[in-house]
């Protein structure tokens, strides 16, 4: 009969399993006495410091013990990426000398990870699914936390291993440079991300944007998909045209029925979306709640209007929502379909490494923000409040509030009301 496996996560108590988990992962074998040698001998009490330690990558915190009938029989040591740099540190100098090589390294996780650093079953309990009971648990609580992907950095001379890692579900996506090899780098999307389609006929417009800063980055920690479609490609016509001139003779091309039907046909075979936008200045006024309210969506086509409009029938027929950016007109609804990615985007939780700097942005709770301030105090006899300087939490809150409302009443006092 298979063995029940319980999972737990680890106490201050476990902190001597964890060092040893972390020694045998870092291939140095410990758990077999008569295996140490002196220099697992120097480096063991050194490894239970820092699990013993609550600000290290390797804290007893970060761990996660397997036990059969109360017996300890593995661990697995696994952690939030964000503050990774930070930790390692601290971590890598508690090590000692050749922890200043150790600093070199490639930064194995950051944002947007949860990181299975080490794991160990101990020999005699190996094959009964204790390692998989383990990464389970992993995955488990970085869906929970909604960290989009579970990574991990497998040694290239260990397929045993990188077999068990696939088998839950991790797949081999490149390397990196640890411990003077290229490591293979394993990971798995825990969470669907968002997917923005953008439809244009000028992808060249929009291309860059995506592919820049925090849009990039967001793409990066497979918090959203953009997928920019180029009209053109849909249109039936040997010209590549998307346009004719309107019924009754006024100016200006309308763009046809066919090429935007056929994509977003194309599209939504797929999937189902949950808004399909038109850009047009004579749409609904785009603002933070409507930027907070679509950032919650799972797919959004955003098409952008072009030349003197688009055939009615399409508004008609297959938009659900059409957003104006402003009071006055663009050339195209690129820019604008641009300006909502943006703010769609990087209210996604992981997009922006400080959240709270999201929340905190003008409008966000109908405020302007306050003015903000770094180094140094005195710029050209140019100076820093006071109150900012004083250390002082709960003064600083107060100040912040204060000119946060009164820079609403100055400059947007209908934002009051
Ligand atoms: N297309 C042209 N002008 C626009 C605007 N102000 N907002 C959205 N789409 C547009």
């Amino acid at each position: 009969m298979k063995p029940t496996i319980n999972i737990r996560p680890a106490t201050l108590e476990d902190a001597p399993f964890l060092a040893i988990t972390i020694m045998e992962a870092l291939d140095h074998p410990v758990y077999d006495e008569s295996q140490r040698t002196d220099e697992s001998n120097e480096i063991l009490p050194k490894a239970l410091k820092v699990c013993q330690s609550e600000d290290t990558m390797y804290t007893w915190k970060h761990g996660w013990i397997a036990e059969i009938d109360g017996k300890t029989v593995g661990a697995l040591v696994a952690y939030d990426g964000t503050d990774y740099a930070e930790r390692r540190q601290v971590t890598f100098p508690m090590f000692g000398d050749a922890s200043e090589d150790f600093l070199e390294m490639d930064l194995e996780t950051g944002p947007g990870e949860f990181y299975l650093d080490s794991m160990f079953v101990i020999p005699e309990y190996r094959r009964q699914g204790i390692g998989t009971a383990l990464l389970k648990k992993g995955i488990e609580h970085a869906t929970r936390l909604g960290i989009p992907k579970v990574t991990l950095a497998v040694d290239p001379h260990k397929p045993d291993n990188e077999r068990l890692y696939r088998s839950v579900g991790l797949r081999t996506t490149g390397t990196f440079f640890i411990f003077g090899e290229d490591y293979h780098r394993m990971e798995l999307a825990t969470t669907q991300p968002m997917r923005i389609d953008i439809l244009t006929v000028l992808p060249e417009m929009v291309e860059p944007f995506i592919h820049t800063s925090i849009l990039a980055r967001a793409q990066k920690r497979n918090l959203v998909e953009i997928h920019v479609h180029n009209l053109r490609d849909y249109t039936t016509d040997k010209h590549k045209r998307v346009d004719d001139y309107p019924y009754g003779g006024c100016a200006g091309m309308v763009m046809q029925c066919q090429p935007i039907d056929a994509c977003i046909s194309a599209l939504m075979a797929e999937r189902e979306y949950d808004e399909i936008i038109f850009t047009s200045p004579d749409g609904e006024q785009f603002n933070q709640p409507m930027a907070n309210e679509l950032s919650m969506k799972k797919n959004l086509i955003i098409l952008c209007g072009h030349f003197k409009g688009i055939d009615w029938r399409i508004r008609e027929h297959l938009i659900t929502k059409e957003v104006s950016i402003g009071d006055y007109v663009l050339t195209g609804g690129e820019l604008a379909a641009a300006v909502m990615t943006d703010a769609i985007v990087r209210i996604i939780p992981g997009s922006i490494g400080d959240e709270q700097s999201a929340l905190s942005d003008s409008f966000q709770d109908n405020l302007l923000a306050p003015p903000v301030y770094t180094r140094p105090a005195d710029y050209k006899g140019w100076k820093v409040p006071e109150v900012l300087l004083s250390g002082n939490e709960k003064l600083i809150r107060n100040w912040e509030m204060e000119q946060a409302v009164k820079r609403t009443k100055e400059l947007r006092p209908d934002l009051l009301k």
